[in-house]
């Protein structure tokens, strides 16, 4: 038997997320720009044995399935693999920031068992959290091409504690074929890849928005902080993020918004 093994599974936000077209089957077809928290994870911790199980504890531990229902598991029988899981869940799920799909894509990555089919059949966002690093997504996801970010980025993450079923905010969309992202400029030129960013859109935005009102909150509050770079949302939401080009400005922005509003979660975090 070997040894217990640990892995980070961090926040993924979308940076953009255009919806470009869809599919016959009703998968929504994609182009994001996708990056990962440094700061801002759930914990695993594995333990070869003959039966597999998991435990889950943590702030957002309510509601987490521990049975076949959990892609940790799924991501278990795909590899091969059994023992005792314990997850500790640091992020609010249903929130845009993949938490399934990133404990999924750890757990892939810890079991030695990095298969991009595999990790589609989980859910459209676990290969491109296989790859846990900075990366343009296309199709429905399963195309994912490692990206360049500039240096210095920090964002603040909020989320209003609503979750929303991913599913109900793609039925909303009510246009599907919208522009791609543009070519995005050097990433040396930190105001100038700014600049770009703002002109890329999440075409989810509006439809989370009717759904949850509250986003709209949230991404008014991002805004009124100072040295506010840029708000969206991330994914399908609730989860919005603003950035900053100076951690002291992030930290102060975040502790702005945790006063404002004690009842959301916020979180500051570089990202890669
Ligand atoms: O693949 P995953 O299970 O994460 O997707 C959850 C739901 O989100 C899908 O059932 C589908 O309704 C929607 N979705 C989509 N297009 C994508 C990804 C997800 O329509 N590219």
């Amino acid at each position: 038997m070997t040894a217990k093994f640990t892995a980070r599974a961090p926040a993924k936000i979308n940076l953009t997320l255009h919806v470009t077209g869809q599919r016959d089957d009703g998968y929504h077809l994609l182009d994001s720009l996708v990056v990962f928290a440094e700061d801002c994870a759930d914990a695993l911790s594995f333990t070869p044995d003959e039966r597999l199980s998991i435990a889950v504890t943590g702030p957002f531990a309510d509601g987490i399935p521990t049975d076949d229902r959990n892609l940790i598991w799924k991501a278990a029988q795909a590899a091969g693999w059994t023992g005792t899981i314990h997850l500790e869940k640091n992020l609010p799920h249903g929130g845009g920031l993949g938490g399934g799909s990133s404990d999924a894509g750890a757990a892939l990555r810890a079991f030695g068992h990095p298969d991009q089919t595999a990790a589609l059949s989980l859910g459209a966002d676990v290969p491109v959290c296989l790859l846990g690093r900075a990366a343009r997504m296309t199709g429905i996801g399963e195309r994912v091409a490692p990206a360049a970010l500039p240096d210095g980025l920090w964002a603040v993450l909020v989320n209003p504690g609503i979750p929303l079923p991913t599913p109900h905010v793609f039925a909303r969309v009510t246009r599907k074929t919208n522009p791609p992202m543009t070519p995005a400029p050097a990433t040396t030129d930190l105001a100038g890849w700014l600049d770009w960013l703002r002109s890329q859109r999440n075409d989810l935005e509006a439809a989370a928005i009717q759904l949850n009102p509250s986003i709209q909150d949230v991404l008014s509050a991002i805004k009124a902080t100072d040295h506010i770079e840029l708000a969206r949302m991330s994914g399908s939401g609730s989860t919005c993020f603003g950035l900053y080009t100076d951690k002291t400005h992030a930290e102060a922005a975040c502790a702005t918004l945790r006063r404002g509003r004690p009842d959301w979660w916020c979180e500051l975090t570089a990202i890669r």
